[in-house]
């Protein structure tokens, strides 16, 4: 008997300290905030004795992506985890770069259950034909970020159509008479963002990029409106003429900098500007949902990460339970009070500090809700090369309209299409 005991003590004492000894890399990219990352993960440290390390990579989607292709195609086990954007899953999935993680679930109720926590736009892209290949760390949309501060000054409410977003901004532009201050920025540069600077316009002048039979259907009045709209705000000086070249964090600087009145960005926006110690627009910030063209909807783009186990860890149990953690609601919880993170969890939109941190959580949760996906494919690389590029060509005016809506149909048909 004493011999079995001690036994078995030294048996659990060799699994604790194998256990001390795994260390997990995480990889996310630099706009994912790795300082309160690291700050979130010491208790999970301590109770379990692993390791967490988080590699930061691009400060892009596109550019984290690039890597990211070279770690996997080498099929290397460096990463144990990755933050992934909501427009992957389905081609990690059929990479096989993704663990699938239905097993690590004691049932498939324990996993549906676990499902119906989150909301269904991130659940959409992550549970593909009944396997689970990610979970949500965060939600995201594009908001109309204005200037709260100036748009009383000058008596208007958040315009609702995108003529008036412009005649509000012409005349705010014109009382300031400051050179410096932008009337409507957005992301124009060749990044993954683009996608939706186009996407956008043509929803909300009643398009898609296909119909409901899968025919593509960009080159159509509406994506020509969108194009039209976009130039036009250039022409008139409300965006400024060097757009192509902005990136998100970009347009994050120079809104934060009380350079622009309206400005189409993602979630994490909202804490940066209200928090960061060099922002001139603290508590001047205000949300909308996005306008449309006069008698349609507004529309916006989902975005969002995702957590997944690399297919190539050789430390997927502890991986899975980190990425437990890591999208649990005390964590979501903190990122979205603290981090500007959308919560992809319903519970936390009733926790009255997040909404007291960030009340457009509350206000607009409909248009987090319904925000609409870009194209998924598990040929996402080519899809969204092919629009960001031509987006950022036509803006920089190297590409005209027609060529644009040209290059975008028979681009999408081949890749994508009927
Ligand atoms: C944000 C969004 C993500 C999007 C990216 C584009 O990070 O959450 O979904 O693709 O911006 O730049």
């Amino acid at each position: 008997m004493k011999r079995i005991g001690l036994s078995i003590i030294v048996l659990a004492l060799i699994g604790s300290l194998a256990t001390a000894q795994v260390q997990l890399k995480a990889f996310v990219g630099s706009r994912q905030n790795p300082d309160l990352l690291n700050q979130l993960v010491e208790p999970f440290e301590a109770e379990t004795g692993i390791d967490v390390v988080f590699e930061v990579g691009g400060n892009t989607s596109e550019v984290q992506q690039q890597y990211l292709n070279t770690v996997l195609q080498s099929k290397s086990s460096e990463l144990d985890l990755i933050i992934i954007d909501v427009v992957r899953p389905a081609q990690y999935a059929a990479a096989g770069w993704a663990e699938p993680l239905n097993a690590y679930f004691e049932s498939d109720a324990e996993l549906q259950a676990l499902l119906e926590e989150f909301l269904p736009g991130p659940v959409e892209a992550d549970y593909i034909d009944g396997t689970l290949w990610a979970m949500p760390a965060y939600t995201d949309a594009q908001f109309l970020y204005y200037r709260k501060d100036l748009l009383e000054q000058y008596g208007f409410d958040p315009p609702t159509t995108w003529s008036e977003m412009i005649s509000q901004a012409q005349a705010i532009m014109e009382g300031e008479g400051d050179p410096n201050l932008q009337g409507f920025n957005y992301q124009g540069a060749a990044i993954e963002g683009a996608n939706c600077t186009f996407l956008e316009p043509l929803w909300t002048a009643g398009g898609d990029w296909r119909d409901a039979d899968g025919n593509v259907t960009v080159d159509s009045p509406e994506g020509r409106r969108a194009f039209e709209f976009l130039l036009n705000t250039m022409d008139i000086g409300v965006t400024k003429p060097n757009i192509a070249e902005t990136a998100t964090d970009d347009s994050r600087k120079e809104f934060q900098a009380g350079d622009v009145i309206f400005m189409l960005n993602w979630g994490y926006v909202w804490a940066r500007a209200n928090n960061d110690a060099d922002s001139q627009v603290v508590g001047k910030v205000g949300v909308a949902p996005l306008p449309a063209f006069e008698g349609f909807d507004s529309a916006t783009c989902i975005g969002g990460w995702q957590w997944v186990i690399s297919a190539f860890s050789d430390n997927k149990d502890e991986a899975f339970q980190l990425i437990r953690f890591l999208t649990s609601e005390d964590v979501l919880t903190v990122q979205a009070a603290q981090d500007g993170r959308i919560p992809a969890r319903y519970s936390i939109y009733q926790n009255p500090e997040v909404l007291e941190a960030a009340p457009h959580y509350g206000q607009f949760f409909d248009v987090i809700v319904n925000a609409r996906s870009r194209p998924v494919t598990p040929f996402y690389d080519e899809v969204s090369q092919l629009i960001r590029t031509t987006v950022n060509a036509v803006l920089a005016r190297s590409m005209s309209i027609d060529e644009a809506l040209e290059t975008m149909q028979f681009g999408l048909e081949d890749i994508v299409g009927n």
